[in-house]
């Protein structure tokens, strides 16, 4: 696909430029931190602020606002926010010198968890905005810059999708031929390490139109691959066009009928929402891109009780043998915690046994952090620090071995890329493969956007290299 004459065609991009030449718009800078729903979140509240005349900088200093996209999930997360604070108050400080505001807001799941606390901490924050109420940030603004200092958390009644407003067309172009859809939100399972079900509230999915018709917008705007995202995003299930109750497994059917979406991938899932549906989706729709993301977290099972991950390491085992029956060429990938409260040397190897046994494409691992609030955090026999870094030295090795074998593996086969954005080097392409390896081509291997077939040559630290096949 061209994406030069889309751009060239679409009316949105003259409209733009008009008004930007009309008046000097306000500037939002946004950072994020945290999982890929934060991105999608961050675009989203970009999105709402456009429609409020801001336009987005990637220059603190020139900000009328400065938004963090917050993440809670392990201590370090959250508290990165509170040094970037420090830093944005001096600026802020700067630019009032001169007479000019700097509005600093702070959103995601810091937010929702620490609320004023925020501003208590730190005072320069003007506004505190959690995730379920994103579509009431103009009016938010509206009040702080009537001289107020806003906390909104509390979970909205209305549905925020139904009121963020959608980009425009060029603004979508620009953002790439893959992108992230948020299907659903929150989680239920309350594992006794998280905060997410504090943070984000309890699972919700999104309607099947809504979804369709954003899906098909990303589409028209030159989108060939789309990740559906959610905590638990397998959990998702709604109403279909045909009255029926729908799974992740009929809606991703569903989405494949849309002309020009050539792949779709979701995450993250939980096993226990893996259904036969789905599983066949797996094995029936050449558009569902074979790599999975399924977090197991430990491989022992007496750390899985405790974790109330409410599966054991054998549950695990066996669907991802259902799994690899329904697609060989299946690609595994995972999250891991390591020195988990009460966690000993022999659970630890049970979490090595397991990793041997999966061999996994790629995984992420964390040492243990307690969260405020959570059941662990109240446990008993936290594991030592220094347990805990030679834990997870040992884990990433192992994972970072099976990582290479896989690049490895692929050296001198032919395999399908998407090819994504220009290389960081002259000459070359950056494409994407079906198990979301970056793959360096030759530029004129094809076009941002086209599907090209190609042979590895070799891999690098986690990308791959090719040439046209
Ligand atoms: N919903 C997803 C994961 C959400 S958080 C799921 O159920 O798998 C992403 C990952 O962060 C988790 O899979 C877990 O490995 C890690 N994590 C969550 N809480 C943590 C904590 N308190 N300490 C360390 N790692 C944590
Ligand atoms: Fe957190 Fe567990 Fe929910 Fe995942 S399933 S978001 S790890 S509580
Ligand atoms: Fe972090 Fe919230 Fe995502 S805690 S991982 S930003 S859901």
């Amino acid at each position: 696909m061209d994406l030069n004459t889309i751009e060239r065609n679409d009316p949105d991009s003259a409209s733009q430029s008009a008004a930007a030449a009309s008046a000097p718009a306000k500037k939002v800078f946004v950072k994020t931190y945290g999982c890929q729903m934060n991105v999608y979140d961050s675009q989203r509240m970009t999105d709402a602020l456009a429609a409020d005349g801001y336009t987005a900088t990637d220059v603190i200093a020139d900000a009328d606002l400065v938004l963090l996209n917050t993440c809670h999930i392990r201590e370090k997360a959250a508290e990165k926010v509170y040094s970037e604070l420090g830093r944005i108050r001096d600026m802020k400080a700067e630019r009032a010198a001169v007479g000019r505001e700097m509005l600093i807001g702070v959103a995601g799941c810091v937010a929702q968890a620490e609320g004023a606390e925020i501003i208590r901490r730190s005072p320069a924050v003007d506004l505190v905005i959690g995730p379920q109420t994103y579509h009431r940030l103009p009016d938010v603004l509206a009040r702080v810059r009537g001289g107020e200092k806003i906390v909104e958390t509390e979970y909205a009644i209305e549905d925020k999708f139904e009121h963020l407003p959608q980009p425009k067309r060029a603004e979508m172009i620009k953002r790439g031929v893959t992108a992230f859809l948020t299907v659903q939100e929150g989680c239920d399972k309350f594992c006794t390490f998280c905060v997410v079900p504090y943070t984000r509230g309890s699972e919700v999915s999104r309607p099947v139109a809504q979804i369709v018709a954003e899906a098909e917008r990303l589409a028209d705007a030159g989108v060939r691959e789309v990740t559906l995202l959610g905590q638990n995003v397998n959990a998702w299930h709604g109403k279909g066009e045909d009255g029926m109750e729908w799974g992740l497994g009929r809606l991703l059917f569903r989405l494949a009928e849309i002309p020009g979406l050539a792949r779709l991938r979701y995450t993250t899932s939980h096993p226990r929402d893996m259904d036969h549906e789905l599983i066949a989706a797996h094995r029936d729709l050449p558009a569902l891109m074979p790599y999975l993301h399924l977090p197991v977290q430990s491989g022992s099972d007496r750390i899985l009780k405790a974790m109330n991950r409410r599966h054991t390491a054998k549950d695990y085992l066996a669907l991802l043998e259902r799994i690899r029956a329904a697609r060989g060429d299946i690609a595994l990938s995972g999250d891991f915690i390591v020195g988990f409260p009460g966690e000993t040397e022999a659970d630890f190897e049970a979490t090595m046994d397991l990793v041997r046994q999966v061999n996994y494409a790629s995984a992420f691992s964390f040492k243990y952090s307690p969260r405020p609030g959570t059941p662990g955090a109240d446990m008993p026999d936290h594991v030592p620090e220094a347990v805990k870094d030679e834990r997870l030295q040992r884990l990433q090795a192992l994972l970072l071995k099976q990582q290479q074998d896989f690049g490895l593996s692929l050296v001198g086969s032919t395999i399908d890329t998407l090819i994504e954005k220009p290389g960081r080097q002259a000459g070359q392409k950056v494409g994407r493969s079906p198990w979301l390896q970056p793959v360096i081509v030759d530029e004129k291997a094809g076009e941002i956007g086209d599907i090209i077939r190609v042979r590895i040559t070799k891999t690098g630290y986690n990308s791959l290299f090719a040439e046209l096949a």
